[in-house]
């Protein structure tokens, strides 16, 4: 068979086409005994595989016809409705189902934002650390990235409004900040209500539009307040995504994005083009899920195995504690940051020591746009066991201990 040079042939945005390093990591991982802290996996436990069981023998009896055909663009009408009342009781107020558009994961919102609303070149806030997944749908629009770093209390806002005023100084104008306000993943911060509010301000001065990322907010393991930006918004400015990944199964694909309704429209016909609509089979089931509270149970239960996870994870990063590294203290979501002593560190090249040793973890560069954070970690305590989590803290351990002393 004749051969064709197939790179040559590839569009120009390829090259934008970052790949996964988590997925990559995961290819690395498969059919080796290793323990992954690598990936973002719910546990299996939390999964309602009786309840769902139930749930979708009565729709393929009662709607089979419904739920095995095409369907609409935005998402069915009792899918909508059902996510509606479920966001309106946990403090995200929604207008109508005008306002709200199903999407394949929240990655599709990703990815849905990136081509509606960013152009080449305009400029685009993330969070120092931020979403992987984010960044890599983002970066495929060819923005200007301004990376503004986060501490304990979120997103430092002042800094933002320090570099927004030097750039509107410039003649410039930012598009749009992206930011998981609550539970941030990998950095475990929420931010705080005074910066929450702080953020909206600023939107309304400089004329920018939020991305409000909010897969964990279910997942906080203290008293706090999570109020949403979507609901400080005054001017409905933020563009709110979510997901139902966490909290009953990534497997169904069902994320959704909650803005202004000429966005919404705007998003629907970009959505059109990607895929028609969202799996019908999952609306159904998702839209019955919510509506029996399967997804209020799996959200207690889950919350609490996350805690003890966590808990487990934080006690054996104690007890292994190797002098000089820092690790932060999740407030909520499924992941722990860890930072080797010295700048000139770099996690990625150690990560194939620890393979080899039995412990993956995701080198945390990838999770900043300004190439930063080469000696940083994210750990995840959501999918593996107990005992795996305290048996690859104390692998790690030695690994970064050796990797030190080499
Ligand atoms: C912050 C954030 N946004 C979006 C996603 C994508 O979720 P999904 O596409 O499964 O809804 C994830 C998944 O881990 C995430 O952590």
């Amino acid at each position: 068979m004749n051969s064709f040079n197939v790179r040559k042939l590839l569009a120009e945005r390829v090259s934008l086409m970052a790949s996964s390093e988590i997925r990559e990591l995961l290819k690395i991982t498969e059919g080796r005994k290793v323990i992954s802290l690598a990936g973002g996996l719910p546990d299996p436990q939390t999964f309602p595989k009786d309840e769902l069981k139930g749930i979708i023998s009565k729709i393929l009896q009662e709607k089979g016809d419904k739920a095995l055909q095409y369907s609409p663009t935005k998402g069915i009408g009792e899918l909508r409705g059902e996510l509606i009342n479920f966001l309106n009781s946990r403090g995200v107020t929604v207008g109508d189902e005008d306002d709200i558009i199903v999407t394949t994961g929240s990655q599709q919102a990703l990815h849905i934002i990136a081509l509606t609303l960013i152009n080449p070149n305009d400029y685009v806030v993330m969070e120092l650390p931020s979403y992987l997944g984010a960044i890599n749908a983002f970066r495929l629009s060819a923005p200007n990235f301004i990376g503004i770093p986060l501490d304990d209390d979120g997103m430092n806002v002042s800094l933002l409004e320090v570099r927004l005023r030097r750039l509107y100084g410039e003649g410039k104008k930012v598009k749009l900040v992206y930011t998981i306000p609550i539970a941030h993943n990998p950095a475990g911060v929420t931010m705080s209500l005074d910066r929450r509010k702080y953020l909206i301000e600023l939107a309304d001065r400089y004329d920018f539009l939020i991305v409000e990322d909010d897969p964990y907010s279910s997942f906080t393991y203290e008293p706090s307040d999570t109020t949403s930006l979507k609901n400080l918004d005054r001017s409905n400015r933020v563009v709110y995504i979510s997901t139902l990944s966490k909290i009953l199964s990534p497997g169904l694909r069902i994320g959704w994005i909650v803005a202004h309704n000429e966005l919404v429209n705007v998003f629907e016909r970009c959505k059109q083009s990607l895929d028609l609509h969202t799996s019908t089979f999952a609306q159904y089931v998702s839209s019955e899920a919510i509506k029996t509270g399967i997804v209020k149970s799996v959200i207690e239960k889950a919350r609490a195995i996350y805690k003890r996870k966590k808990d487990v994870m934080l006690e054996a990063l104690e007890k292994y504690a190797v002098p000089g590294c820092w690790w932060s203290k999740p407030v909520g979501g499924l992941f722990v940051m860890l930072r080797l002593p010295r700048e000139d560190l770099n996690t990625s090249s150690m990560l194939f020591r620890a393979i080899d040793a039995g412990v993956a973890y995701v080198p945390g560069n990838s999770f900043y746009i300004d190439g930063s954070g080469v000696n940083t970690m994210r750990l995840n305590f959501s999918f593996p066991k107990e005992d795996e989590i305290a048996e690859g803290v104390k692998i790690l351990s030695s690994v970064i201990k050796s990797y030190l002393n080499a």
